[in-house]
């Protein structure tokens, strides 16, 4: 028997696969997506060709994205009994449960979408088309407001606003929650994409790899680390107890949320890209209260750590000015993420191989079998 040789923890600097979708340049700090630098794509474009760019390869031209906005603003309402069954969730549940559960049941609804394969494309936009609604009927539900109208005509952006707000949105909004979508749209082999494709790699279908991608997104050192940010900027709360709250935390040897990332040596693109929107929408509506205690926060940790901000610092500072609650800021990554996810899992399908890894085995051998009457 062949024995494995070495262990990458966390399987840190692995090449598990060969991709043309995204590239992270961990010590220049750039990110492309399929050949466009995020710079560029956040500044000049919308989520919607981002989508489009990460499943074709190629940026739509105008009949293409029109088309694309249609079929978005056509599959967005959800099954008449899918809204029944998130409206039998608990209020109280965290809305990433929600999400995972809706995107699990939607199978059901849509079986023909459900098989790996050429047909999957339909069923990567129906899923990134629906996501808003279910945070908006979970979110809706809890706030006693009635059924969301789907509103074709609205981008994702707009409509994941007007959904979950109840109102509409002004163009600065719909800007910031655009370049938001755009930023987290794709980010390589993260976990979330990597537990999408090793689902995707066992020939299982578009709609449990996205279930899989939610239940990895949720946890903190992933996509939950946006809304554990704003839970330190609450406790912190006034810029003159950043110094004593973060050196407390970092001589407990807790994470300091927002900061640190496996691949980027530098700061994040994505942060440096929304720092500059958190101070944007906060001189818009007046409060930098966020952004100025980020700014803080920041300071310090770069000092006393060397880390520097990732994507998850800024966003929900933003995410919260725009007036979404924290619960949702993990489930608003998704809503943009699963544009990656799919993209990724339609080219696993293209290229299969089941992923499967082996692990060192440093249990026992040979033991004795002791019959279950004489067990101590
Ligand atoms: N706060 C305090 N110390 C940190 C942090 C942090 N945020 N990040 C890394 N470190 C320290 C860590 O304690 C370790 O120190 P030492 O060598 O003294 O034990 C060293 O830096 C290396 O950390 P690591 O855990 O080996 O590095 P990693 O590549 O496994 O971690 C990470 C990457 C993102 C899990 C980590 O930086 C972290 O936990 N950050 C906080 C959570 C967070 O912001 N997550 C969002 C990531 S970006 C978006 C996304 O993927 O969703």
């Amino acid at each position: 028997m062949a024995e494995p040789q070495g262990v990458q923890r966390g399987l840190q600097d692995v090449v598990a696969l060969e991709s043309r979708i995204c590239f992270i340049d961990g010590r220049q700090g750039r990110l492309i997506y399929q050949g466009y630098d995020i710079r560029d794509l956040a500044a000049r474009s919308t989520f919607e060709e981002v989508a489009y760019l990460l499943w074709y390869g190629r940026l739509p031209n105008a009949t293409q994205l029109e088309e694309l906005k249609g079929r978005f603003g056509t599959v967005r309402a959800l099954p008449p009994p899918l809204v029944d069954q998130i409206d039998r969730m608990p209020i109280e549940a965290h809305p990433m449960d929600i999400l995972r559960t809706a995107v699990s049941a939607l199978a059901g609804f849509e079986p023909e979408e459900t098989r790996p394969g050429a047909s999957s494309i339909g069923g990567a936009q129906r899923l990134t088309a629906v996501l808003p609604s279910i945070l908006a009927q979970f979110h809706r539900r809890r706030k006693g407001l009635p059924l969301v109208r789907a509103r074709p005509e609205l981008s994702q952006a707009a409509y994941l606003l007007y959904a979950v707000l109840d109102r509409e949105p002004t163009e600065l909004e719909t800007r910031a929650m655009d370049v938001a979508l755009i930023l987290h749209a794709d980010h390589e082999l993260n976990a979330s994409t990597f537990a999408a494709r090793v689902t995707a790699s066992t020939l299982s279908d578009l709609y449990s790899a996205v279930t899989s991608a939610v239940g990895t997104l949720k946890g903190p050192l992933h996509g939950g680390a946006n809304e554990r940010v704003m839970e330190l900027l609450d406790e912190i709360g006034t810029p003159e107890r950043v110094e004593e709250i973060v050196h407390g935390k970092l001589s407990r040897h807790e994470r300091i949320m927002g900061f640190g990332h496996r691949v980027y040596k530098v700061e994040d693109p994505r942060a440096t890209i929304l720092r500059e929107w958190s101070r944007k929408v906060g001189e818009n509506k007046g409060d930098l209260h966020y952004y100025e205690l980020l700014r803080r926060v920041e300071e310090v940790v770069h000092r006393e750590k060397g880390l520097y901000p990732n994507v998850d610092l800024y966003s929900g500072s933003v995410y919260s000015l725009l007036g979404f609650p924290a619960d949702l800021f993990t489930p608003i990554f998704a809503a943009s993420r699963v544009a990656g996810w799919t993209a990724h899992v339609l080219e696993e399908y293209q290229d299969l191989r089941l992923i499967r890894p082996t692990a060192k085995y440093v249990g026992a051998v040979d033991l004795p079998y002791v019959p279950i009457g004489q067990r101590s």
